[in-house]
């Protein structure tokens, strides 16, 4: 199964259709799986995410010797990448990423809604100084609403991030939609566009609360 992008004029959209990706998503959407399976699926499929979204990652040449002779090898070019995870699901899917990539650097940025403006309030923000020079991946295990993704870009927009990816787990067409209109400049790459959201914000069919999942809290 071919991986599907979708860029009418909106973020390019990328769902991953990966066998082993679908595979596992649907063991994290059973209700039955316990939080300690569904913490190491998550992990996994963010290996194989990180593994998709940086398959245009430019290259160089280094030479080195093999046992046999000197060769000019690809290498990756460029300053290391930068994860952001938005807290607290966030974090699900860092150790995954960080397993493929181990010297990206991290960033943290936490947001809750305001009650009653509903305005996204930070109240942590934490990245590298130098993002500007370094592809930054942002990611949420789900794009619902939108609204914390599109704080979140705002913001490390605001803080000097130049180039940056959305990666989530799943992603609900209202949200897909809200986060292009705000930055469509920033592509977003997904395991799955699920159908749409209920009245309190959570997708369907979905997987629940990602965090309350991730963290055994409910
Ligand atoms: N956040 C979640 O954890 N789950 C949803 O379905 C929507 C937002």
């Amino acid at each position: 199964m071919d991986n599907c992008i979708d860029s009418n004029n909106m973020s390019t959209l990328i769902i991953v259709k990966h066998p082993l990706i679908q595979h596992k998503l649907t063991l994290m959407r059973r209700t039955d799986t316990a939080t300690g399976d569904f913490r190491r699926l998550l992990r996994e499929i963010s290996t194989l995410l990180a593994y998709e979204i940086t398959r245009d990652l430019p290259l160089t040449t280094v030479r080195i010797q093999t046992p046999l002779m000197v060769m000019d090898a690809p290498a990756l070019a460029g300053k290391k990448l930068c994860f952001v995870s938005i807290l607290r699901a966030g974090n699900g899917l860092l150790d995954g990423m960080l397993d493929l990539l181990p010297s990206a650097r991290v960033g943290h940025v936490g947001l809750y809604r305001d009650p009653e403006t509903l305005d996204a309030v930070e109240y942590y923000y934490k990245v590298p100084q130098d993002l500007a020079e370094r592809l930054t991946i942002v990611v949420d295990p789900m794009l619902a609403t939108g609204n914390s993704a599109i704080a979140a870009v705002q913001r490390l927009k605001q803080g000097g991030a130049q180039q940056m990816k959305y990666l989530c787990l799943l992603a609900a067409p209202e949200g897909v939609q809200a986060f292009s209109t705000a930055h469509p400049d920033v592509p977003i790459t997904t395991a799955a566009l699920d159908e749409r959201l209920n009245e309190h914000g959570y997708i369907l069919p979905g997987l629940g609360d990602a965090g309350d999942r991730l963290y055994g809290t409910k």
